[in-house]
């Protein structure tokens, strides 16, 4: 199996990732690791435009994660339908297409919380630690992603959301207030998980009222500053919305019953990589500490929904599907049952490339004729076995009837420890597929 590969580096190296979003109008209110950057998605649209000379397109992206994909779409004028599984994902998408927020909803719902910090609640101690015994602090144990007036703070600004009338405005709240958490707790992500900040346990020191205050700070300097500019777009164009079109679920399932047949002629999309990474670690403490999950089971439920990229549960018995470089790779790093640091490993890459097929198998009834993929994704290696992902989603993209223009290069992305050193990176690409 054979496909072409282009050097893209040039093109696509510096929009792979979501850091030139960071300043960005909107794309900016989380930062948002695994996303890549608005630029990304205005090249693949011109291009498409070049090459079919056409006005209205209609599209998709199966895995929003924060959004980028149907925000950018929007501001384009353009539909797209999009799917995601978290919930805290999907609220922060869901807050950033909604185009009727106006700042004098947001000044008056900051008055009357900045009034419910005056007051707040007193909290059972139930309440306050939760199911979750690392996330907050207390006697028995050693480490806590949150310190008990940090966890206050936050509990405060629940409340005061959670009496607010407008649910557009208690999720808009709620994404602000996601995005100082991570400064107000005692870790930072690394990427695969979180890891403690140095000396926390001396230096970060926040009182309940730090969190009001730094709360209040980001909704005013990076919210308001934003809905201000909206109004002023508003006032000289009518905005589009992909809000409505924007799912919460599987994608291995919504594909099916949430888009119409033949129809897509986009699809920008980037699914988790193979890199045993798992989203609901990623972001652990969104989804512990604002309430989006109560326990254990609820972590468990939300990881059986997301795609197989990760090991933390286990499948069972899989089937392998039949494409020679998979079975390669699987063959290769079977060798080292012996030092395996988890036994779901193969089990995972064989979930993981049976889910892609359900999801081409989706793309194949939905796209139209004229239909185009851009799908970016990274190989990956454990015990020094490559496994080249992308050439693996070619194959499965021909099963399903589509025709592989090319695998774009983007970058060499390093491995991780547990994925084992192939020296010159492993490749990231954008493969071009075609109806
Ligand atoms: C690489 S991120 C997408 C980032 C996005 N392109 C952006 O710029 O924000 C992959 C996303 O897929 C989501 N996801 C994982 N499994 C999914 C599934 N089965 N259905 C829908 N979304 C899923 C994850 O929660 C994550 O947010």
């Amino acid at each position: 199996m054979s496909y072409k590969i282009v050097d893209y580096s040039e093109e696509y190296g510096s929009i792979m990732q979501f850091g030139k979003n960071k300043s960005v109008y909107i794309h900016r209110w989380y930062p948002f690791v695994e996303g890549y950057s608005k630029e990304f998605i205005s090249k693949i649209v011109d291009e498409y435009r070049k090459l079919h000379k056409c006005k209205d397109i209609i599209c998709l992206e199966p895995f929003a994660g924060s959004g980028t994909t149907p925000l950018e779409l929007q501001d384009m004028g353009y539909l797209c339908y999009s799917f995601e599984v978290s919930p805290f994902m999907y609220d922060l998408a869901c807050c950033k297409m909604e185009t009727t927020y106006t700042t004098k909803s947001l000044d008056n719902y900051c008055e009357q919380i900045a009034n419910y910090f005056n007051e707040p609640d007193v909290y059972s101690e139930e309440k306050i630690k939760t199911d979750f015994k690392t996330l907050v602090e207390q006697e028995g144990i050693n480490k806590w992603l949150l310190n008990r007036d940090v966890r206050l703070g936050i509990l405060d600004v629940l409340e005061g959301i959670n009496k607010f009338q407008s649910k557009k405005y208690q999720r808009l709240f709620k994404v602000a207030l996601a995005s100082i958490l991570l400064e107000v707790s005692n870790v930072y992500r690394n990427g695969k998980c979180v890891s403690y900040k140095d000396n926390w346990k001396e230096v970060i020191n926040y009182s309940r009222e730090d969190v009001h205050k730094i709360f209040l700070n980001r909704l005013n300097n990076v919210f308001r500053i934003d809905i201000l500019q909206m109004e002023k777009i508003k006032s000289q164009k009518k905005l589009f919305s992909n809000r409505k079109y924007c799912y919460h679920g599987d994608c291995r399932e919504l594909i099916f019953n949430k888009v119409p047949d033949n129809t897509i002629n986009l699809v920008i999309t980037s699914p988790p990589y193979l890199n045993s990474r798992d989203y609901t670690d990623t972001y652990m403490v969104e989804l512990k500490s604002l309430g989006y999950m109560e326990d254990l089971t609820d972590v468990r439920q939300l990881r059986e929904k997301t795609l197989r990229s990760h090991v933390q549960i286990k499948w069972g018995e899989l089937e392998t599907l039949e494409i020679d470089e998979l079975k390669k790779a699987l063959d290769g790093i079977e060798k080292y049952k012996d030092k395996f640091w988890n036994s779901e490993l193969l089990n995972m890459i064989r979930g993981y490339f049976l889910d892609i097929n359900t999801l081409f198998n989706g793309l194949s009834k939905k796209m139209a004729s004229d239909g185009m993929i851009f799908f970016n994704v990274a190989n990956s290696a454990y015990y020094n076995v490559e496994i080249e992902v992308d050439m693996i989603v070619c194959k499965i993209a021909e099963n399903n009837g589509f025709k592989v223009e090319e695998i774009r290069e983007a970058r060499r992305v390093k491995t991780s420890s547990q994925q084992k050193g192939i020296s010159e990176g492993l490749r990231e690409s954008v493969i071009v597929i075609k109806k």
